[in-house]
């Protein structure tokens, strides 16, 4: 599913790089993004939801989403006014599919120019080894959808029957926007299990619950009692509880203590795209959305519209490609996956090949003249490197 924009540029990269590490599969195509909404009204059509039904495992690039009143102008003449609305798709896709947990890993390698670095006391720098994974729950929390602006009747007769509701309780309807956070223990214990199963699976030393109970205390709350209970099934691996806001802070302050991170929806979110910054932002950022059946794997990144005209494609596409590695990952091809990203690794860290973003120069036509490389160029870079590297070798 390359969908919209740079998805079209680097999904194409990351399978040559599949092919070259000998993951024997077939691609099929999936439509998704904003021109099958334009031409159908359904950004994710059924035959799309059909083949992931069927075949339980996609790649996706990313799509372009607008606002409400651009996507009805879009909309094709003979479509409009017919009572479609926009819906993204990604958002539909982990709803459909319940692809409730959201996994960001955030790993620095070493020799990135865009890697964070800290002032050391008397002078110089250090870099810390950042080697972080996000969990994030993905379907619920503050992203559940259940929202409204002028809350109908009976919401807002449940909102005046909480004593806190008071002080918004002459606000009029019109004047007041709700959303929803939810919480269930079934997603909570989900989230959480999957945290430490991976930092059991993968040697991290702790897992942190990234949340604000002292404030949020039914729902934060109910997340952090829940991950309590959960740790105790797997001793000798800590639980770190830490507030959403004071992590934001210590982010870099001291990012290389941390492993696996957990958190709902929305902190997950937040905290994922604060720590993809201190390893490469994104260029570098994968993620993967996984449920019990179907996983989807895709760049953190959107379909970044002013380098889609681009000829030759000037994005990195290094997030596309670590996102087919967390494929690899999944379907049990561990050696493979680790060969990519030694791949990757040893790319980055000879310092030959860089798109633009990772020589800090701004994007554009002239950004090849000045020495950036072109998507194809890194990938290529990526491939020969994979006949040389052996196993093992990661930036891990
Ligand atoms: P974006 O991620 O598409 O681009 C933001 C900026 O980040 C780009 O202009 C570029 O400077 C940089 N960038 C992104 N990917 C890069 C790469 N691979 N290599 C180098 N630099 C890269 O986010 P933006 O501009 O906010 O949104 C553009 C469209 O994408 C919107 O329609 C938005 O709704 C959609 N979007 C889709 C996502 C998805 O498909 N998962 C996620 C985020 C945004
Ligand atoms: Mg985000």
């Amino acid at each position: 599913m390359p969908g919209d924009g740079i998805g079209n540029q680097v999904l194409p990269e990351a399978i040559r790089v599949l092919d070259a590490v000998g993951f024997d599969a077939t691609y099929v195509h999936g439509d998704i993004g904003w021109e099958f909404w334009k031409s159908e009204g359904n950004a994710l059509p059924d035959r799309t939801i059909a083949l992931l039904e069927k075949h339980k495992l996609g790649l996706f690039g990313a799509i372009t989403s607008k606002p409400k009143k651009e996507a009805d102008t879009e909309l094709a003449p003979s479509l409009k006014g017919k009572g479609y609305t926009y819906y993204s798709p990604i958002v539909t896709m982990r709803q459909r599919f319940n692809l409730d947990i959201c996994v960001r890993p955030c790993v620095g390698f070493s020799g990135n120019p865009l890697n964070f670095i800290r002032k050391k006391v008397g002078g110089g720098f250090e870099e810390p080894q950042v080697n972080v994974v996000v969990f994030r729950q993905n379907t619920e929390g503050l992203y559940c959808g259940v929202e409204w602006t002028n809350p109908p009747a009976p919401v807002r007769q449940a909102l005046e029957s909480h004593p806190k509701f008071k002080p918004f309780k002459d606000t009029k309807g019109e004047d007041l926007a709700i959303s929803v956070r939810i919480i269930t223990r079934r997603g909570a214990e989900g989230i959480c299990r999957a945290a430490f199963e991976h930092a059991k699976k993968y040697g991290y030393k702790n897992v942190t619950i990234c949340e604000k109970p002292n404030v949020l205390r039914e729902t934060s709350g109910m997340m952090e009692e829940v991950a309590k209970q959960v740790a105790k099934d797997y001793a000798g691996i800590p639980l770190w509880s830490t507030n959403i806001d004071a992590q934001t802070m210590w982010l870099t302050k001291n990012p290389e203590d941390y492993g696996v991170i957990v958190a709902s929806n929305l902190f997950g979110d937040v905290i994922s795209d604060a720590f993809a910054g201190l390893v490469g932002g994104l260029g570098f950022a994968a993620s993967g959305n996984v449920g019990d059946e179907v996983a989807v794997f895709e760049p953190t990144h959107g379909s970044a519209p002013k380098y889609a005209e681009l000829y030759p494609p000037i994005v990195n596409p290094i997030a596309m490609i670590l996102s087919a590695a967390m494929m690899l990952d999944y379907v049990g091809e561990h050696d493979k996956a680790e060969r990519v990203r030694g791949a990757i690794a040893a790319v980055v860290s000879e310092g030959r090949v860089r798109t633009y973003d990772m020589m800090r120069i701004p994007g554009g036509a002239k950004s090849i003249a000045q020495g950036a490389a072109t998507t194809t160029q890194m990938a290529d870079a990526i491939l020969k490197k994979m006949e040389s590297v052996k196993v093992g070798t990661a930036a891990d």
